[in-house]
């Protein structure tokens, strides 16, 4: 997870934060975004909704109705740069996960695996605001910590 900034440390009030959860409409996703409402934060969830996997288009049952649902994908710069807009942190969980389809088509599992996060990490670096924290050690400004 990547998050930009700690709150809530030092027994100060938690400001709740938006969230942003690709491929929030799966498994851990759901589970995930529910997690966040029930502590007060806001999700956004990006997911194409994936046929293998949701069977249609359908809001997924256990996605809480205060998460905000935007079908897309996360090869597409367009949909990921309106996704990343205004949160404050981002799960990344959006994921061709088939051990088979990554057999039989790896082109498409190396571009939603790499090519979607590549995706997702230019968009918040395009961002206007960029959300990095600025830090002399670099990589550790990609925190990696559960939320
Ligand atoms: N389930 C587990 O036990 C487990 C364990 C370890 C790691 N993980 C990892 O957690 C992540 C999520 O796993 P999961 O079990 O929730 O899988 P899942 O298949 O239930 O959810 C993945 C979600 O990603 C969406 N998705 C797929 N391709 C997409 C694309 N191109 N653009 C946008 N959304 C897309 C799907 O529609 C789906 O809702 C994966 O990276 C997986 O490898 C899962």
């Amino acid at each position: 997870m990547y998050r930009p900034a700690r709150v809530g440390s030092g027994g100060a009030r938690r400001v709740p934060q938006t969230i942003l959860i690709t491929g929030g409409a799966g498994f851990v996703g759901r589970a995930v975004a529910r997690a966040l409402v029930a502590r007060g934060d806001r999700a956004r969830v990006l997911d194409s909704l994936i046929e293998q996997v949701h069977g249609s288009r359908a809001r997924p049952e256990g996605l809480p109705d205060a998460v905000e649902l935007r079908t897309g994908d996360i090869r597409g710069g367009r949909a990921v740069a309106g996704a990343v807009a205004g949160v404050d942190a981002v799960i990344h969980l959006a994921a061709q996960v088939a051990v088979t389809t990554s057999l039989t088509d790896p082109v498409t599992d190396f571009a939603v695996n790499l090519g979607g996060t590549l995706t997702l990490l230019e968009a918040l670096r395009r961002r206007a605001d960029p959300p990095f924290r600025s830090s002399p050690r670099p990589t550790r400004s990609m925190a990696t910590s559960p939320t």
